[in-house]
């Protein structure tokens, strides 16, 4: 496991090959070992492959016109559009993408009560958690990810899109690749404080 922790990169350029069956639920099984505040497993996976990636990532060019147009909620992120439309492309070309949904997501711009709030960072790093041992998992089985969050700027088109309960957390690029990665270098020292001795 601490080698597929090494070895994960983000993968953005994707062979055109299947992700056959079995891997993709080996994925999905490591997903729901994660730990979850409560014990709640508040995920919810939405699968999607052939030409249902099609309309997917169309939904989500129309989100980001109407962000480039002024015309979404998503005021002040319009810096951010190049970026989400390299990442569509990404989701076009890898051969599976699995939505995150957080179940028991409140939807965005809800004011929430303090309770409410903690109960939603809880849950959500319960889907992050998951989110993580799919990225591992498939590390391990040498099949690529890429976690994207650029999705967000097209929240309301691929909610409309998905047609489902629950509240988009993240969607996994997934597929194989042939690009060498080397591993990350991470600086991490200045990260961490200590209080107290061994
Ligand atoms: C929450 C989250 C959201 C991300 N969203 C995107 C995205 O929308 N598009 C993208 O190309 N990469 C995205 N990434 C990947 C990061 O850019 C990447 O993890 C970071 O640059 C470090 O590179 P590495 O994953 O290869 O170590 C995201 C990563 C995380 C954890």
């Amino acid at each position: 496991m601490i080698e597929a922790i090494y070895k994960r990169r983000s993968v953005r350029r994707f062979l055109p090959r299947p992700v056959p069956q079995d891997v993709i639920e080996k994925i999905l099984e490591a997903a729901v070992q994660a730990p979850s505040a409560k014990n709640r497993q508040p995920w919810k996976f939405v699968v999607v492959r052939g030409r249902e990636r099609r309309d997917m990532v169309s939904a989500m060019k129309t989100g980001l016109q109407k962000v480039r147009r002024g015309e979404s909620r998503f005021t002040g992120w319009e810096p951010y559009i190049p970026s989400a439309v390299y990442t569509a492309r990404i989701l076009e070309l890898a051969p599976v993408t699995i939505f995150v949904l957080n179940k028991q997501g409140r939807p965005l711009g809800e004011n929430l009560s303090v309770p409410d709030k903690i109960m939603e960072i809880c849950d959500l790093e319960s889907v992050s958690a998951a989110v993580q041992n799919m990225s591992l998992a498939a590390t391990d089985l040498g099949v690529g990810s890429l976690w994207t969050c650029n999705i967000f700027l097209a929240y309301d088109e691929l909610k409309t899109w998905l047609n489902t309960d629950g509240e988009m957390a993240a969607a996994m690029a997934f597929g194989y690749t042939d690009k060498p990665l080397p591993p990350a270098r991470r600086e991490w020292k200045n990260s961490v404080l200590y209080r107290g001795e061994d």
